[in-house]
């Protein structure tokens, strides 16, 4: 069967990229990453895909006068790349309605929190202040408002009293790598359909840690 052609953003070091480079290096995986795009040149993430032989892109927002400018040099990029699906791996720029709506369902993003717990910056500094006993990590599809959308899937990651936002994000980034992989398998197999303002998931077991919604 045909893979999935995805296109990855990135802004920076890429630990997920390279989780979603690991996946796909197994030709049973069920996409492939046909192009990744940086906001920010000279970054980790560029080199990880280098040696991959993955083709990249660098597009600087600072380029451009506005942000819809920026987003239609995006979306020329990935398209003359042939990607279908778009994956937001530590891309840190806030995307615009349109482009948003241009991709609807076609555009997921990993956050290092248990949404709709602690969207935008500082999540894990967040968490331990406000005393919770868990952070995680959520997949979910993107939706205009920031860190919003139907959620794939999550991982919830103990908080240890002693922990600092150094130690919580590096336990947190842990279950990342393992998620972001995950939900786009569950994606590119068909197996995850978006009802109204959640995702339901059909004939995947959920691998232990993870919780996946039923096909309901
Ligand atoms: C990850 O922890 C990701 O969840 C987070 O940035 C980090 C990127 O690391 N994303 C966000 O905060 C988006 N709101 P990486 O470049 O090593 O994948």
């Amino acid at each position: 069967m045909a893979r999935l052609k995805v296109g990855v953003l990135i802004s920076g070091r890429g630990s997920n990229l390279q989780a979603l480079i690991d996946a796909a290096a197994d030709p049973a995986y069920p996409a492939e990453i046909a192009l990744v795009v940086s906001n920010v040149a000279g970054v980790q993430g560029l080199d990880r895909a280098g040696r991959a032989g993955i083709p990249t892109a660098v597009i600087g927002h600072k380029g451009f006068p506005d942000r819809p400018s920026f987003e239609a040099a995006l979306t020329t990029a990935l398209r003359s790349a042939g990607v279908a699906f778009v994956c937001l791996a530590g891309f840190m720029r806030v995307l615009t309605a349109t482009f948003v709506e241009a991709w609807r369902d076609r555009l997921i993003n990993i956050h290092p929190s248990l949404l709709p717990a602690f969207p935008g910056l500082h999540t894990h500094e967040r968490a331990i202040a406000a005393g919770v006993r868990f952070g995680g990590c959520t997949v979910h599809y993107v939706r205009a408002d920031v860190d919003a959308g139907p959620i794939i899937v999550q991982a919830a990651v103990p908080i240890a009293p002693n922990d600092t936002a150094e130690t919580l994000a590096a336990r947190v980034l842990e279950a990342e790598h393992r998620a972001f992989p995950l939900a786009l398998r569950l994606i590119a197999e068909g197996r995850a359909r978006v009802v109204g303002d959640s995702v339901r998931i059909a004939g995947a077991v959920a691998p232990a840690g993870f919780a996946l919604n039923p096909p309901g």
